[in-house]
């Protein structure tokens, strides 16, 4: 982990030398608590490597799991596994019924709901006060479109919420793995995941009986092809949704009031046409930031990429991190330029079946919440510092003070 604890510009410089060499590099895996250490992985850090990989899923599988380390067989039998996880034809099925969760429809539906959520954090933050833009703004946001989107309750929200709180506790995890910190940590995750499975199966079953107009009684109630979640589908959607949907957008608000921050001149060109501007500038800290760092395949079968011969088996990490700073598709990479066009970045994940499905409602999150916030402080500034989360996956910040003076 000494790698990741140290200074985002340095890392980004080490995988600068890493696609210089042209060729995938070998890693071991690192050590994690109850996780059997696996196989090393080979890094592929080329744009052109990480695209090719995501395309041909027939070879790069993400099967047993896109994760790297690769969680143990008994959690995927307690929790279900996420299709994050699966390949085709099992993925695809389940992809086509969650899909409808994000659907120009159902994203029109929420739309509202983002607006109030929005003005709302905002009228908090003026009552309360800037003090840390993580806590005050990016984390309020995903996490209550989420709770909406499922159809959470208002009332089972604050419980929702301290759950999530001791999974990211244990995701910030630092320090020895056999600690007894450590194991707390854990078994507070494993539980806190459980209980939300607990509170959507309940909620599924209800919807089962009692059909209404919202998302859980879409999955859980046949479509027209007659397919349907079960119910312990659904809670691993759930948790798909608030793993890759909940720390992800936080990351990139924070990642966005940073990088308009350290460019003003950036930020002059976006709040003089917002309405213009906003979209590159979303895709710009998306590719810039990349809130996730990587996702990892598995190789099927012998299969050459990259002039590199692999062998079924072998382990890949996806670095879309490194990718999103090749010079080779990006100009000038290390520049923040939110008209750059095209940006092909990959912070979304590369082209193929495991392109984010909540990449729109992502976009529509991050163009709201900014709206917001420039439109009623307009001397909103990062006011020092990031810090940041320890995480090989997520490029997180925990803390970002703020302030809005002019
Ligand atoms: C800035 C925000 C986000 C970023 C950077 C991001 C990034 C990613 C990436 C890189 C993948 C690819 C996984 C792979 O390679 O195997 C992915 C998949 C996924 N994302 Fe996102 N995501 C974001 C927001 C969201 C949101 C808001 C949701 C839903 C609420 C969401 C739901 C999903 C789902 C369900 C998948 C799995 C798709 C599949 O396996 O078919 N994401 N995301």
């Amino acid at each position: 982990m000494a790698f990741w604890d140290r200074p985002p510009e340095e890392r980004l410089a080490d995988f600068a030398r890493l696609r210089e060499l042209g060729r995938p590099v070998y890693f071991a895996e690192p050590r994690v608590p109850l996780v059997r250490a696996g196989k090393g992985f080979h890094a592929l850090v080329r744009h052109a490597d990480v695209v090719a990989a995501s395309r041909n899923a027939k070879v790069f599988s993400s099967e047993p799991a896109a994760t790297s380390p690769e969680p143990p067989p008994w959690l995927a039998k307690i929790l279900g596994t996420p299709m994050v996880n699966m390949d085709d034809p099992r993925h695809a099925r389940l992809r086509r019924i969650v899909s409808r969760a994000f659907s120009p429809k159902m994203l029109a539906k929420i739309e509202a709901d983002i607006e109030e959520t929005a003005a709302r954090i905002v009228d908090d933050v003026v009552a309360a006060g800037p003090d840390d833009f993580v806590e005050q703004v990016a984390a309020r946001l995903p996490i209550t479109v989420i709770c909406s989107m499922m159809g959470v309750p208002e009332r089972a929200r604050p419980y929702v919420l301290s759950r999530i709180d001791a999974m990211t506790e244990y995701s910030g995890v630092r320090g020895s793995l056999a600690s007894p910190r450590t194991l707390r940590l854990l078994y507070g995750n494993l539980r806190a995941i459980a209980d939300l499975h607990r509170l959507v199966a309940r909620l599924g079953r209800a919807r089962r009986e009692n059909p209404a107009n919202d998302l859980v009684s879409a999955l859980v109630n046949a479509n027209p092809d007659g397919e349907r979640l079960s119910v312990k589908e659904l809670g691993s959607f759930f948790d798909l949704l608030l793993v890759a949907g909940n720390e992800t957008t936080r990351n990139a608000l924070s990642h966005g009031l940073r990088l308009l921050t350290d460019h003003p001149e950036q930020r002059e060109l976006l709040l003089a046409d917002y309405d213009a501007r906003i979209g590159g500038a979303i895709e710009e800290i998306i590719r810039f930031a990349s809130p996730i760092i990587q996702f990892r395949r598995t190789l099927k079968e012998d299969h050459e990429l990259g002039g590199h011969p692999f062998q079924a088996g072998d382990k890949v990490v996806l670095y879309y991190l490194a990718a999103n700073r090749d010079p080779e598709v990006f100009a000038d990479p290390d520049r923040f330029d939110i008209t750059r066009s095209p940006n092909p970045h990959v912070g979304f994940g590369g082209p193929g079946p495991h392109l984010c499905l909540g990449a729109n409602l992502a976009r529509m999150e991050l163009k709201i919440m900014f709206r917001e916030l420039y439109g009623r402080l307009p001397g909103l500034r990062a006011s020092g510092a990031p810090e940041y989360l320890l995480s090989s996956f997520d490029n997180g910040i925990t803390r970002l003070p703020f302030t809005y003076a002019k």
